[in-house]
């Protein structure tokens, strides 16, 4: 019998837990031709804002000698009109469901975003950054504040009854405490985490690696910590959490899962291996089946069980 893979985020029916993180997938359609589009349950488009942004100057990517990646592409896309436009009516059949990005300067362009996009029938959900580190306003500004998160979040949910996950920094010192913010202004789900703030300098130029000196780090060598963050998160609310963060195969993603994660977005390493969610969902499949599990739903009760298990037995002993 096969392991059955969907997954429920809010009103959000997905056929595999596996999604395409922002920013990697471009708007969608650039990949269609080099990977199997069935294996992610749900794309995340880039992030879109109100006006057309060139993004900051280059360099503005480079691969960290471990694995890892900075990026400070600043937003870079062709704004909500031409989104609305071009972009998203390319998607109408895809076989997977579309989660729309976006981000604002203030809190009030994030609602006439949510406004404009409800008219489209093509998108299941909306990603609420307010997370982006690499822009002088908005961005990260928003999601390390749990005031601004508050009202950008009921604004949105004002805007739209469509599913609204909340996408947060792990530079929030109290990300708990924003996430339950979250939930408790009508967010959908949360995912979690976006880049961590970092910087390599070029020793024998002695220029920064990337243009605005700062940057966003992502990609394998982030995972453990991104694990813990989600893992914070799950014991603090009770809407579905999207765990991310460096994420490269099937152990890293079973992790996740058994961290309390509902979902998962693969951001970097779709650079490295396009088709990388066919293989992680094969992986969990097996590992399931090793499990005598019959769902990837039931990956999140096995850490929690065992960690009861562990604790009763040091408490007994
Ligand atoms: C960027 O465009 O600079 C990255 C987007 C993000 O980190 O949210």
């Amino acid at each position: 019998m096969g392991i059955d893979t969907s997954c429920k985020i809010g009103k959000l029916q997905l056929t595999t837990p596996i999604i395409a993180a922002s920013g990697c997938f471009g708007y969608g359609t650039e990949y269609s031709e080099i990977c199997d589009l069935k294996a992610f349950g749900a794309i995340v488009t880039k992030t879109i804002t109100p006006q057309p942004r060139v993004g900051n100057s280059t360099p503005r990517i480079w691969e960290t000698p471990n694995g890892g990646m900075l990026n400070s592409i600043g937003l870079a896309n062709v704004g909500i009109d031409c989104y609305i436009k071009q972009k998203l009516p390319e998607l109408k059949n895809y076989p997977t469901k579309i989660i729309v990005s976006i981000a604002g300067n203030t809190i009030s362009e994030y609602g006439e975003m949510v406004e404009k996009l409800d008219a489209s029938d093509v998108w299941a959900a909306l990603e609420i950054n307010i997370s982006c580190p690499n822009v002088k306003e908005g961005g990260i500004s928003f999601g390390t504040n749990t005031r601004m998160t508050q009202d950008l979040v009921k604004i949105c949910r004002e805007k739209t009854t469509r599913p609204i996950i909340v996408k947060l920094t792990p530079m929030a010192t109290s990300l708990s405490e924003i996430a339950k913010v979250c939930e408790d202004n009508g967010a959908d789900a949360v995912s979690l985490v976006n880049t961590y703030v970092g910087m390599a300098i070029d020793i024998y130029s002695l220029k920064p690696r990337i243009a605005t000196i700062t940057a966003g780090y992502s990609g394998p060598p982030i995972k453990p910590m991104a694990l813990a963050r989600v893992w914070e998160v799950v014991n603090a609310v009770s809407i579905p959490v999207i765990g991310m963060g460096g994420i490269c195969c099937g152990e890293d993603a079973i992790e996740f899962f058994l961290a309390g994660a509902t979902a998962i977005e693969i951001g970097t390493m779709i650079y490295v291996e396009p088709n990388i969610a066919k293989n992680i969902l094969n992986d969990i499949t097996h590992y399931c089946t090793l499990k005598n599990l019959v769902s990837t739903s039931q990956l999140a009760g096995l850490f929690l069980k065992t960690r009861e298990f562990n604790t009763t037995c040091t408490i007994s002993g």
